[in-house]
């Protein structure tokens, strides 16, 4: 049994892996300030209510959860946002984990899993990106998380902190329990925004341009049970027992889905018709993302068990016919 200290697992994905380390015997102290998070969400563990941003109240956290490990989601989440607001993001991504890093060092902590992002590729060179394509984002957000994976690999040798970096493509679905699911506010994500809107809460879709370079002229991603993303963090904090150092692995199921094919997933999961319209590109949207998944197969023996995207659209869907918050 490990004690792990979570931060942001008052948030969509913190939770479920709250959720999940409970499930398997380890003690869980969720570390988050509630700015995107939800009370409601923390059912797992104590709460120590705190920024990453204030650094003695984050070492003070640390020094009295005691834990073995550190699972870190906290961060901000919208590429877009990221554009109009680079401090923003410079501040909570890269000095928030930062300052924990310091104070993990001043702990004694020794071991970390990061919640990096797709996104650190920027502009993909290839149709399946895995871990040996070029490091280079084209937003404030991306190139945030790509200087914490920077500071990780600097830090292993220097202070012994061992990490893993998970990229993941596109989070997606809910507990199957529908106990805690995705509550953005606003919410960007094109499932959520779908099932959303046949639920009746906000008008027609606008669909991010139909001239991109695929198939039907819309964007195609990978999208990933937020359970299977949970179940790499647990392989990847098993996989530091034995393997020391700075580790990356790419976190997608290798299945490019376009907007339209989302589109028809929600409407053949809910039997609702969705209104969707085209608009015009989102800015800084790459026309296809997709991962390959075969170094987190190999070495962390990582196999989702929700790949398919209506399985997925499915899970959301029980959690939001009914949020908890
Ligand atoms: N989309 C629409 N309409 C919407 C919302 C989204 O057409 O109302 C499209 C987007 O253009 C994109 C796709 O649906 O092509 C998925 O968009 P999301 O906003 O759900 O997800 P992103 O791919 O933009 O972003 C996600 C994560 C980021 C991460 C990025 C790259 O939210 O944190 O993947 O991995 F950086």
């Amino acid at each position: 049994m490990t004690r792990v200290a979570v931060t942001g697992g008052a948030g969509y994905i913190g939770s479920h892996m709250c959720r999940r380390l409970a499930a398997h015997g380890h003690d869980v102290v969720v570390i988050d300030d509630l700015s995107g998070g939800h009370r409601d969400a923390v059912r797992w563990g104590p709460l120590r209510q705190c920024s990453l941003l204030d650094a003695p109240a984050l070492s003070q956290a640390l020094r009295d959860a005691r834990c073995d490990a550190v699972i870190h989601f906290a961060g901000a989440i919208a590429v877009g946002e990221s554009v109009a607001d680079p401090l923003k993001y410079y501040a909570i991504n890269f000095g928030g984990s930062l300052n924990l890093l310091q104070a993990m060092r001043d702990a004694g902590m020794r071991r970390l899993v990061f919640s990096s992002s797709a996104a650190i590729f920027g502009e993909p060179r290839q149709s399946f990106i895995d871990e040996r394509h070029p490091i280079d984002p084209i937003s404030p957000y991306g190139r945030g998380k790509a200087m914490v994976e920077q500071l990780l690999r600097d830090a292993a040798p220097a202070y012994g902190i061992d990490a893993v970096a998970l990229r993941y493509f596109n989070a997606a679905g809910a507990d199957p329990s529908a106990a805690i699911g995705e509550s953005h506010d606003p919410e960007t994500h094109l499932i959520p925004r779908l099932l959303r809107h046949v639920a009746g809460e906000r008008g027609p879709i606008e669909i991010y341009g139909d001239d991109h370079a695929t198939p039907d002229g819309t964007c195609i991603r990978d999208y990933v049970h937020v359970d299977d993303l949970c179940a790499a963090h647990l392989a990847a904090l098993e996989h530091l027992d034995s393997h020391p150092g700075f580790h990356a692995f790419n976190l997608g199921n290798g299945n490019g889905y376009s907007v339209r094919e989302v589109v028809a997933a929600v409407h053949a999961v809910t039997g609702k018709h969705v209104q969707a319209r085209v608009a015009a590109r989102r800015a800084g949207d790459p026309a296809r993302l997709v991962a390959c998944p075969d170094r987190a197969r190999a070495v962390l023996g990582w196999h989702p068990a929700t790949p398919s995207l209506e399985a997925i659209v499915e899970t959301a869907w029980r959690w939001h016919r009914a949020p908890a918050y």
